[in-house]
């Protein structure tokens, strides 16, 4: 996948420092970032932490060159960053930047960028709830709007200046998806219902302790940010996660199996499409302790249950759905995906190993997996962020939906 070319205008306010995490986020999701501080950001964060994060020389002013040269070189610097990035995301926008950009002034580099831009601008902005509410402010979003700029909302919470109210810079990796999306030009999930679970459950041994994995959740959150972007209404029922819900997905938070195959059942039937990436605990112990167990000197042995199979109740339910398992193996990948998707009744089946030599699994960024179909088709996908795998399997299972309808696979 070509990386995308984003520009980040970074604005000079508190939440600066958090336009690094954006920068780090946009390039987790395969962006390339070219960044543009203005004076005031610089007061707050140095130009070297963007150099660093992002591997490219940081903008900092309109005129810093020297030679005659590099004169006549920055001078039209503004255009050429305008035309090879996709989309300007300037965090933190601040009141007095949303003004500049509302009146067309273009007094810096940032300014004049933003007025010499054609592509996407989003604008996430942060600054203190009464110039956030001023008439001044909300009226200069207004008009940007109108301009066709998206805006990602500040969120309520504790503002540097010690107050509490609206204020604070969205959540980067909020933000970094948000990007994403308003980049993403296929909507060809447009108004269906793609239900996803991810994560590990948690299955309680008393009321203090519990059995789970090692899953992170990032798979599923992938495809649930993935299918949304594509124009999806997306339910995500997530196990205990580190993870920040994409915007604008449902999410349907659980603990344990049971609680999962409670809140897949109820959502199974508005689905066109589940995905079920989450790592269910296969056991659990059925009549879980009202009080904490007491260490004793004595061996102690754990008598499980196994939990419900939520993918095969779903396989022997299923009518129109797509139904794309997941098969975590540390051997016979293959052939234990194969015998997954028989047994469950799916239609795809995601086979990854979680015991790659280099980590690739369970807690990285990245993933290689395999596609097996119901078609007999096993597709290999080479080593890719789970952000480019998430796109390629809802790429495959489109595909796959087309061939199924059609009768030939
Ligand atoms: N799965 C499920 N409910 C369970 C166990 C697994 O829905 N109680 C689903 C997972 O979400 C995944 C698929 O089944 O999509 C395969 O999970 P995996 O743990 O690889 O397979 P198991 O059937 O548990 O088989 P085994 O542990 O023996 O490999």
């Amino acid at each position: 996948m070509e990386p995308v070319p984003i520009v980040l205008g970074v604005g000079g306010g508190i939440a600066a420092y958090k336009a690094a995490e954006l920068a780090r986020a946009l390039m987790e999701r395969g962006c390339t970032v070219e960044t543009v501080m203005t004076a005031a950001a610089q007061e707050f964060v140095q130009p070297l932490t963007f150099a660093a994060l992002t591997g490219r020389k940081v903008i900092t002013s309109m005129f810093g060159a020297r030679t005659a040269d590099e004169v006549l070189a920055s001078s039209v610097e503004h255009i050429a960053v305008a035309q090879r990035n996709r989309l300007l995301v300037v965090a933190p926008a601040t009141a007095h930047l949303l003004a500049q950009f509302a009146h067309g002034l273009a007094g810096d580099f940032l300014t004049t960028l933003h007025l010499a831009f054609q592509g996407r601008v989003v604008l996430c902005p942060a600054m203190n709830t009464a110039m956030w509410d001023h008439p001044a402010t909300q009226e200069n979003l207004a008009t940007l709007r109108r301009r066709g700029a998206l805006v990602v909302e500040p969120e309520a919470g504790e503002l540097a200046c010690g107050t509490v109210g609206v204020g604070r810079l969205a959540d980067p990796e909020r933000i970094a998806a948000f990007v994403l999306s308003a980049l993403e030009t296929r909507r060809d999930l447009e108004g269906e219902t793609v239900l996803v679970t991810a994560g590990p459950t948690r299955e309680p041994l008393d009321p203090v302790r519990f059995i789970s994995n090692r899953s992170s959740g990032k798979m599923g959150y992938a495809i649930a940010e993935a299918a949304a972007a594509r124009g999806a209404n997306v339910i995500l029922v997530s196990g205990p996660v580190n993870l920040t819900p994409p915007e604008g997905v449902k999410l349907v938070q659980v603990q344990t199996a049971i609680e999962m195959y409670d809140a897949v059942m109820e959502h199974m039937d508005s689905a066109a499409i589940i995905v079920k990436t989450a790592a269910v605990a296969d056991y659990h112990i059925a009549d879980v302790p009202a009080q904490k167990v007491k260490k004793t000197a004595m061996r102690l042995s754990l008598e499980l249950d196994p939990t419900p199979d939520i993918l095969a109740e779903l396989g022997r339910r299923k009518k129109d759905q797509l139904l794309i398992g997941f098969a975590a193996e540390t051997e016979n990948m293959v052939a234990e995906a194969r015998r997954k998707l028989k047994s469950k009744n799916c239609d795809m089946v995601v086979g990854n190993l979680v015991s790659h030599p280099d980590g690739v699994g369970f807690e990285s960024d990245d993933n290689e997996v395999v596609l097996v179909t119901r078609g007999g088709e096993t597709l290999a996908l080479p080593l890719a962020s789970k952000r480019e795998i998430a796109g390629q399997i809802l790429d495959h299972a489109l595909k796959l939906r087309l061939a199924l309808h059609a009768g030939k696979a």
